[in-house]
Formats: C-alpha cells, sequence, structure tokens
C-alpha cells in the first residue's frame, strides 16, 4: 500500500469554475497536497500521459479534450490513496457514479468527467514524475 496518488481538474472542470470546489472536496476527505500546479498540456503531452489508451476509439477525442483548457496537476497524500481517491471521484462514467462523487456531482460525460485519479500505486509514481520535479514536492 502507498499512501501517494497523482489527479488532475480537467479541462472541462477547470473552465465552469470548478476548481475551488473540486479541491475544497478533496482536503475534506482527508487528502493533503504535496504539489500542486495549474498548467495546460499541449497535444502532444496530453497524448503522452494517456499514451495507454493508444489504441481506444476514444483516444484521439480524449487527447483533443485534456488539452482544450488549463488543468490542475496534484499529488496527493493520504493512506491508501490510491483507492480511495478513486472512491471518492466514482466511476468513469457520471451517470454511473455514486451520490455524492466528485465525478456525479461535477462531471458532465465519460469523456469530459472533471477530474483524474492514478489506478494502481505505480501509475500514481509515474503521473507524478511527469509533472513534478523532486524540487517542486513538499
Ligand atoms: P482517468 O484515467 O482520467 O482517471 O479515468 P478512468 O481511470 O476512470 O478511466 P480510463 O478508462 O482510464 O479512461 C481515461 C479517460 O478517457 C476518457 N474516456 N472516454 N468516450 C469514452 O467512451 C471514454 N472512455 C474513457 C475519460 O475522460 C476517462 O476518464
Ligand atoms: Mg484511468
Amino acid at each position: 500500500m502507498s499512501n501517494l496518488t497523482f489527479t488532475m481538474i480537467k479541462p472541462d472542470a477547470t473552465a465552469k469554475g470548478f476548481t475551488g470546489a473540486i479541491l475544497d472536496q478533496i482536503i475534506k476527505a482527508g487528502f493533503s497536497v504535496k504539489a500542486m500546479k495549474w498548467t495546460k498540456l499541449s497535444n502532444e503531452q496530453a497524448g503522452e500521459f494517456y499514451a495507454v489508451h493508444k489504441e481506444r476509439g476514444f483516444y484521439k477525442e480524449l487527447v483533443e479534450f485534456m488539452s482544450s483548457a488549463p488543468i490542475v496537476a496534484a499529488v496527493l497524500e493520504k493512506e491508501n490513496a490510491v483507492e480511495d481517491f478513486r472512491k471518492l471521484i466514482g466511476a468513469t462514467d457520471p451517470s454511473k457514479a455514486a451520490e455524492g462523487t466528485i465525478r456525479k456531482q461535477f462531471a458532465a460525460s465519460i469523456g469530459e468527467n472533471a477530474v483524474h485519479g492514478s489506478d494502481s500505486n505505480e501509475n500514481a509514481l509515474i503521473e507524478s514524475n511527469f509533472f513534478f520535479s523532486g524540487l517542486e514536492r513538499f
């Protein structure tokens, strides 16, 4: 079990002004921020981040969406972080997400679903390293 996960507040949510409300829920759920930045992915960077989905039908749409507006990237700490964060954000498709989850409240569709959460400890580390150097973590 690792205590770290990685998240992004996605372009749909930053554009709609949900950044503050989403961060508030994350912190109230017991996660502490180890690193955070407001940035915008290029098409190429979004493609690299989601390279694991390269063969999927939604890849091009996903890459275009993820580079369409700014995002907030963050490394979060909590006991059992990866699993607990996935529970907090809810199912990929907001119509299937449990009541009270972040995606249920803020996501518009399966494609534009407000927030990213790492799916394993290994990917949490890879994704954190994609965005942050050691000098940016406290
Ligand atoms: P994420 O990686 O962003 O936290 O989302 P996830 O694990 O819940 O879902 P994943 O299967 O990893 O898919 C990554 C992102 O691709 C978009 N997607 N679109 N149109 C579609 O059918 C479809 N399926 C997935 C979503 O933005 C999803 O979060
Ligand atoms: Mg995923």
